[in-house]
C-alpha cells in the first residue's frame, strides 16, 4: 500500500463540509449539494441522520449519509472521489450505512439512484438490494431513477 493510502471511515463532522462540496461539484456539477445542504443533513444528526466520511493522507475522499424515519432508512448520498473510486471505498461507506440502519432497528433502507449510474446500480445490488419501481422524470425532465430496497430482518437481522 503506498504511504498516505490508508482509508478510514468516521463520522461527519461540519469542519468536513467544504472538501464534501468540493466532490460533490466535482461528481454531480448539474446538481451538487451546497454547503448549507449539508449543514442541514448534519443537523438532523443524531435524531434522524447517520453520516460518514472516508479520509486517507489526502484528505477526505467519500462520504455517505442516511435518513432513518419510523424504522424505514434512505441513503442519501454515496460519493467516492474519482481518482479512489474502484477501490472497495463505496462499498466500506454503504456498509457503514447499512450498520447504522440496523442499530437503528430499520426494517427496510430505500434509495433512489439515476437509471444510468450502472457502477452505482452495481454497488447497491451487491448488498442485496433489489429494484422496486421506477420513477420518471425524478432527476430532470428525461433523467428517470430506480428505486431500490433492502428489507433487514427483526431486530436488525438481515432477512435475505
Ligand atoms: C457509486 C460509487 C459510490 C461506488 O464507489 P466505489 O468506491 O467506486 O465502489 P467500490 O469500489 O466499493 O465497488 C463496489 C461495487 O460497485 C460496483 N462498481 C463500482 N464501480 C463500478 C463501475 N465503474 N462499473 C460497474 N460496477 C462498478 C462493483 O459491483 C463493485 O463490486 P465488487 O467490489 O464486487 O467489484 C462511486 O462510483 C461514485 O462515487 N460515483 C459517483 C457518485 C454516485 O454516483 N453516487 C451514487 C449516487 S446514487
Amino acid at each position: 500500500m503506498t504511504a498516505g493510502t490508508e482509508v478510514r471511515l468516521r463520522p461527519m463532522r461540519w469542519w468536513d463540509i467544504p472538501d464534501a462540496v468540493e466532490i460533490e461539484q466535482a461528481l454531480f456539477p448539474a446538481s451538487p449539494w451546497t454547503e448549507a445542504g449539508f449543514w442541514s443533513e448534519l443537523a438532523g444528526v443524531p435524531a434522524t441522520r447517520d453520516y460518514l466520511v472516508a479520509q486517507d493522507g489526502t484528505g477526505l475522499v467519500g462520504y455517505a449519509g442516511l435518513l432513518t424515519v419510523a424504522h424505514e432508512a434512505d441513503v442519501q448520498t454515496v460519493a467516492v472521489r474519482a481518482d479512489r473510486q474502484g477501490r472497495g471505498l463505496g462499498g466500506r461507506l454503504l456498509d457503514g450505512l447499512l450498520a447504522a440502519a440496523r442499530r437503528r432497528d430499520s426494517s427496510q433502507v430505500l434509495l433512489e439512484v439515476a437509471a444510468d449510474n450502472t457502477a452505482a446500480q452495481a454497488l447497491y445490488a451487491g448488498r442485496g438490494f433489489e429494484r422496486i419501481s421506477l420513477r420518471r422524470g425524478y432527476y430532470g425532465p428525461g433523467l428517470d431513477a430506480l428505486v431500490m430496497r433492502l428489507r433487514l430482518g427483526e431486530r436488525g437481522v438481515d432477512a435475505r
